[in-house]
């Protein structure tokens, strides 16, 4: 299954912050939609105020076993109702990354970045999922997609922050990040 970002003029997630970080950004919506999909359809009419992002939720790369066991036992699944706030960070690596090998990339990203052991403090707080969609040929390679409470939001800063610094960013050649709300789902 695809699962398919809309960004267009209406959708669940009104967009608050819509911030090209590095390289070419994309159309600003008033909104985001997602939804699952069996088919990456071509959208009826190209629109130039409207665009679209298919990812699929893969398997892992690079979590070893130790690092499954910590993620599965304090990670938080999508969908929780005071879960208000959301990110959507489409993500582009460049020919340098793709480039290395399995163990090269394992390097980077976890023995010299941390991306995991750092990030690991986050959670449960903010609920990740990871689309991959570089064998699409689709313009990203990843699409990120995190959901957290208000009171969270800080700390959602800190981490992008961190991330942001880190060795495996220097092979970031594209970076969008979208954020959105909703009404929280348990609200009156
Ligand atoms: C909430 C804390 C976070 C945790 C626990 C976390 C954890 C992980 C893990 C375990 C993977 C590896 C998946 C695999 O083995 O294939 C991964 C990949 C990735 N994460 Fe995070 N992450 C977090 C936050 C973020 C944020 C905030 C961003 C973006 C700003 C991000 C961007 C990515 C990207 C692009 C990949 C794919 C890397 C690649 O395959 O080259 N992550 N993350």
């Amino acid at each position: 299954m695809f699962t398919i970002f809309r960004g267009g003029q209406s959708g669940a997630w009104r967009v608050t912050r819509f911030a090209p970080v590095k390289g070419a950004g994309l159309v600003r919506t008033p909104a985001l939609s997602s939804v699952y999909s069996a088919s990456i359809a071509l959208p009826i009419l190209p629109s130039t105020n409207s665009w679209r992002l298919a990812g699929i939720a893969s398997h892992v790369r690079y979590v070893e076993r130790a690092e499954k066991e910590k993620l599965v036992a304090v990670q938080a699944g999508l969908g929780r109702p005071e879960a208000s706030l959301a990110a959507l960070i489409p993500i582009k690596k460049s020919a340098a990354w793709w480039d290395l090998t399995q163990e090269e990339r394992r390097r980077i990203f976890e023995d010299k970045s941390q991306h995991i052991a750092g990030s690991m403090k986050y959670l449960p707080a903010i609920a990740r999922q990871l689309y991959h969609c570089r064998d699409l040929g689709e313009p990203f390679d990843f699409l990120t997609w995190f959901e957290f409470e208000p009171g969270h939001a800080d700390m959602f800063e800190e981490l992008v922050g961190t991330l942001r610094r880190t060795e495996e960013w220097n092979y970031v050649e594209r970076e969008v990040d979208i954020r959105v709300e909703r009404e929280r789902l348990d609200a009156g």
